[in-house]
């Protein structure tokens, strides 16, 4: 098992409710989607995957081990967990920091300790991978929305966790960027690796999902299941907020339908 969290709560200091008893666990090599509306939780839980916030209810397991506070100030148990997990930030403004793309995902393996030619050959490999060598000597700030996504996921790659998670990583972009988001997460799953991502973009959920929960504007998990199931179930995606509902009158028939959501998330 990689994550398990079980009756997890989360407020933030100013008492704003972000998590409300949340269970869920993700194994190894599954892609798990946290489908939700905005506001309903999705990054604070993946920050709480993440050991970057600590829930005031509840436990969460990393790789079988209690994940606390205390167990991420020990620096073996820390460097072990960092160098499994990665995580891609919705705006990568907040991850991005170097002052060329190639020292961003130098970053990651130089962290690791690893020897300087390796660290070559692996920042090469994800550059060219990514498909994004000719912005190495470029600084990551000056790049398109669509080019610092491919960074700040080539910034994870290149130290190689098994674990990725995702914060809305189509939000924003372009409809071929989404596409290239998309193939990506399903190609980095078929080799092997885990992927937890958070989205409200029901139009790419069925793609890089093999298993859905849904979190309310109540901050709780309103159902968990397959994509066929939870995508055909109206009422839920309603109550989720991740529907419209709409009724229109067709002659004397009542005739209702939804509408999915497909704006981007402006919600950081
Ligand atoms: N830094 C913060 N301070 C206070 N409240 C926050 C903060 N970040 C998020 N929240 C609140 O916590 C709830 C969950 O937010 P978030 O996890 O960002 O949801 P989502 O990612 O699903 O949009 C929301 O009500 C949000 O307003
Ligand atoms: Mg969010």
């Amino acid at each position: 098992m990689v994550f398990e969290i079980k009756d997890v709560v989360y407020s933030y200091s100013d008492g704003s409710a972000a998590l409300c008893r949340v269970s869920m666990h993700v194994q190894d090599g599954e892609k798990v989607a946290i489908l939700g509306a905005n506001g309903s939780g999705k990054s604070t839980l993946l920050h709480i995957l993440d050991g970057l916030y600590f829930p005031e209810h509840g436990r969460v397991y990393a790789f079988g081990e209690l994940l606390t506070e205390e167990r991420l100030q020990e620096p073996g148990f820390s460097q072990a967990f960092r160098r499994r997990v990665g995580f891609v930030f919705q705006n990568p403004d907040v991850q991005l920091f170097s002052s060329t793309v190639w020292d961003e995902v130098a970053f990651g393996p130089l962290q690791l300790g690893l020897p300087q030619e390796e660290v070559v050959g692996r920042v090469e490999d994800v550059l060219s991978m990514l498909g994004i060598a000719k912005l190495s000597k470029r600084h990551p700030y000056n790049l398109s929305g669509g080019e610092k996504k491919k960074v700040a996921i080539a910034s994870v790659l290149s130290y190689n966790p098994d674990v990725l998670l995702l914060d809305e990583p189509t939000a924003g972009l372009d409809p071929k960027t989404q596409a290239w988001v998309v193939d990506c997460i399903i190609e980095l799953n078929q080799a092997g690796k885990t992927i937890v991502t958070a989205t409200h973009d029901l139009s790419i959920v069925q793609e890089i999902t093999e298993r859905i929960y849904v979190l309310s504007e109540e901050h709780k998990v309103i159902a968990e299941g397959d994509p066929a199931h939870i995508l055909q179930d109206e009422e839920l995606l309603i109550k989720g907020n991740l529907a419209h509902f709409h009724a229109h009158r067709h002659g004397l028939a009542m005739h209702a339908h939804s509408h999915q959501h497909i704006a981007h998330d402006h919600h950081d």
